[in-house]
């Protein structure tokens, strides 16, 4: 089966993360998400993949090249102007002549792929789309189904009373390709809030593969973070938790033995992490940064090439590239753009957005 991944948005949420780094590029465990995603296709059987993108395209090509090193070969589709989630895809119909996959280019799930192709096959179904559950229905757009799965009805955020279900659309979707002639060519449109309401009030066959597989989006930073709680204390069944030590330590980083870790770290490649710095929660550290003396990272995600000061302190905040506090400062519930210089003693206000290049503190 072929695939189609939306990658052409805007990531507005993600900022200053996603200034110079599309949201397909923003790396999870240090790996750009993008390649968590088509690593997983590709063990699913899926040969052929396109990506639809928009913005900043330049870097996912560069990485992904023909996408041989990944196990598929990749296509890209590039829309002069955002298409939408639908609108993208009939952008690419050339390359879609039989049933495909569409995913959001934004979530990172376990979903079986390959039990959903044939539950799609098995109901002959014009249109399936994954479903997830979640706690709090209310504020989603909600999916019912009847027992053979077949949906009956969209419920664009219910109040309390009109809940009925607790499974929402999981941005994944197995098409026929004839659904592709409900997309009007060059123009923006929803499979969401367009295409599928209107094949519902066609009547035709459209499902819902529910799964409660690990699934989330990384549209906002707290769900980023979430991300990473998640996977390193292996809610995932793709990736195994680090052992009892708490640490996964790439190649050439190195750990002064007085550093503390309560809680699990993944430091990457060439990274160093030095005397009595406290890890806590889940902290990730990507290649070539390194944690001066007697600094504090608590529930951090840093990228790659940064340099935390020594006696500094990083709490619940995500730092992009080239970053760099010097001696003593204090980052909490922040996000610093590529490339960002806090002074020393510098002291961020909580929920700083600091962008690309600047010198704070
Ligand atoms: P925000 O600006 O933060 O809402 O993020 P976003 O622009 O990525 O939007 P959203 O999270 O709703 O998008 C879900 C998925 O669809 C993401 O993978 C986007 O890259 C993708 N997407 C959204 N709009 C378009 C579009 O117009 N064209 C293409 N090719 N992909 C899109």
């Amino acid at each position: 089966m072929k695939a189609v991944i939306l990658v052409g948005g805007k990531a507005t949420r993600l900022l200053p993360l996603t200034s110079n780094t599309p949201k397909a590029m923003v790396p999870v465990l240090n790996t750009p998400f993008l390649e968590h995603v088509i690593r997983h296709l590709s063990q699913h059987g899926v040969a052929e993949i396109t990506l639809a993108q928009s913005h900043q395209q330049q870097a996912i090509e560069s990485y992904f090249q023909d996408g041989k090193r990944f196990g598929v070969r990749l296509n890209y589709n590039i829309e002069n102007s955002p298409l939408g989630t639908a609108g993208a895809v009939k952008n690419a119909e050339k390359c879609l002549t039989e049933a495909f996959l569409v995913l959001n280019g934004d979530i990172f799930t376990d979903l079986d792929f390959s039990a959903m192709i044939e539950f799609h096959r098995q109901q002959e179904a014009k249109a399936t789309i994954a479903l997830t559950p979640v706690d709090d229905p209310t504020s989603y757009g909600l999916v019912d189904t009847n027992s053979q799965g077949r949906i009956s009805r969209f419920l664009e955020k219910p109040k309390a009373d009109e809940i009925t279900t607790n499974m929402i659309n999981a941005g994944t979707y197995i098409l026929e390709p004839d659904v592709l002639t409900h997309i009007p060519p060059e123009t923006n449109f929803s499979f969401e809030r367009e295409l599928f309401p209107f094949l519902l009030e066609r009547g035709e066959a459209v499902y819902g593969y529910s799964s409660s597989a690990y699934w989330t989006d990384i549209g906002t930073p707290q769900k980023y973070l979430q991300l990473h709680r998640d996977l390193l204390s292996g809610q995932s069944n793709r990736y195994p938790p680090p052992s009892s030590a708490g640490i996964i330590a790439n190649k050439g980083s190195r750990i002064h033995p007085t550093a503390e870790i309560e809680g699990r770290a993944l430091i990457g490649a060439n990274s160093t992490v030095g005397e009595r710095v406290k890890l806590r929660g889940t902290v990730v550290i990507g290649s070539d940064c390194a944690v001066g003396e007697e600094a504090t990272i608590e529930d951090a995600i840093i990228w790659q090439n940064t340099r935390i000061g020594s006696k500094s302190t990083v709490r619940n905040s995500i730092l992009a590239d080239n970053c760099c506090l010097e001696s003593n400062c204090v980052i909490k519930d922040s996000i610093l753009g590529d490339n960002v210089t806090v002074v020393s003693g510098g002291q961020l206000k909580p929920g700083s957005k600091i962008q690309p290049g600047e010198v704070v503190g």
